[in-house]
């Protein structure tokens, strides 16, 4: 096993000096990078949240808003109500436990809430629907001990440290096994272009300023295609991804030869399209901007609960162009 592993080395070594030069999208091993030094960069935690819980004092209460296909209406202030989160689309899912649509007063805040009903999720919180029940309250009790951190803890990525101290294992388990039962729809488009729409944080996500282009910088920037459907929780509203020219191509040589061989390989632990196997995720066809904060935070050790171990291997010899790269092409396979 170990001379095997080093001759797949050398072979690496030997294939990327004729390769160095070549573009970074071609055929051929992907290259990693130092094991060593590796820092988060600040640009792919978006917020422009204060730390203090209650960021919407503000919201208004009169104008009905409306969304496409939605028979329904609510005002701005509805949906951010953390006890009685608004379902556009009741007839999308089964009828939600108690911790999914309500939580429990004053604190443990309704799961559908952040997560939406359907558990399609939002860029800056995590898609539930369909992953393993096991998995969901493993996940909730490592951000109750902490051993399952951010890379970089603002908010709101740290909202489930506070919350899971609070739901009690009855709880998480309803809900888990709600959201277990779901499937998940892809809601994301990548575009590969040097440049991105020019943005700037608007509560946790990007949003477009409106006019204008800058460089794309090496960066992965995903933002809603309509901002104010976001805001009102539509789980329906679609997100685009931008990310460098190259990126698709170099993200499947990652994810089929894996980034340190053919053992990391990702369909070798998540399933054969990722969608999946036992208690390890399924990572296909979910938001990029997700996945990709979650290698960075497998890379710099901030989550390391103890089912997170083979993942600190797979993320080892990454560089932030790869994780960019793996998070694009995951986030571009179909769900189902
Ligand atoms: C205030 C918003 C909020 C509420 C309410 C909330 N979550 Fe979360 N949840 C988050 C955020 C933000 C993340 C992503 C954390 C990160 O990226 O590190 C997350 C991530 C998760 C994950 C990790 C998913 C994965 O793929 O690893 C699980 C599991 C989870 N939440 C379960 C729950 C459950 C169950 C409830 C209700 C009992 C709940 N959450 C309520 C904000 C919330
Ligand atoms: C040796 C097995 C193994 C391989 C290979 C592997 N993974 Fe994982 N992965 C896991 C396990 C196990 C988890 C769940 C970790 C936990 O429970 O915290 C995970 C979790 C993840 C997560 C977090 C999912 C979530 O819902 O938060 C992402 C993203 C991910 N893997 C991406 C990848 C990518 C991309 C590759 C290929 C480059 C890959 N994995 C290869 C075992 C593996």
């Amino acid at each position: 096993m170990r001379r095997l592993a080093l001759t797949l080395g050398l072979t690496c070594v030997a294939t990327l000096r004729a390769t160095a030069q070549s573009a970074s999208t071609e055929g051929g091993p992907v290259r990693l990078g130092a094991t060593s030094a590796f820092s988060a960069p600040a640009w792919a935690f978006p917020t422009a949240l204060p730390a203090a819980p209650d960021p919407f004092p503000t919201a208004d209460s009169t104008h009905q808003h409306r969304i496409p296909g939605a028979g329904r209406s609510f005002t701005q202030k509805q949906a951010f109500n953390r006890h009685a989160p608004i379902d556009w689309f009741p007839g999308s899912h089964p009828a939600a436990p108690r911790p999914v649509m309500l939580g429990r007063r004053p604190d443990a805040w309704a799961c559908a809430f952040c997560h939406l009903p359907d558990g399609a999720g939002r860029p800056e919180n995590a898609v539930l629907a369909g992953l393993p029940a096991e998995y969901i309250v493993r996940q909730v009790r490592a951000f109750r001990d902490e051993t399952r951190r951010s890379a970089n803890p603002v908010a709101p990525l740290t909202s489930m440290h506070r919350l899971a101290k609070l739901y009690t294992d009855g709880e998480v388990a309803e809900a888990a096994a709600y959201f277990a039962r779901l499937q998940l729809t892809r809601r994301n488009r990548i575009v590969e272009s040097d440049s991105v729409p020019r943005h700037h944080v608007a509560g946790v996500i990007y949003t477009r300023d409106g006019t204008g282009q800058e460089p794309i910088d090496g960066r992965l920037i995903e933002m809603p295609d309509d901002f104010e459907r976001h805001e009102l929780h539509d789980p329906t509203v679609r997100y685009t991804t931008w990310v460098p020219k190259g990126s698709l191509a170099l993200g499947r040589r990652i994810v089929t030869q894996g980034p340190a061989g053919i053992a990391t390989a990702c369909a070798t632990c998540h399933g054969p399209s990722l969608l999946g196997v036992g208690p390890v995720p399924p990572i296909a066809g979910r938001s990029p901007q997700y996945l990709l904060r979650q290698l960075i935070s497998f890379r710099t050790g901030a989550r390391a609960d103890s089912a997170s171990t083979p993942m600190l291997a797979v993320v080892r010899g990454m560089t932030l162009q790869h994780m960019v790269a793996a998070a694009a092409y995951v986030g571009s396979l179909e769900p189902r």
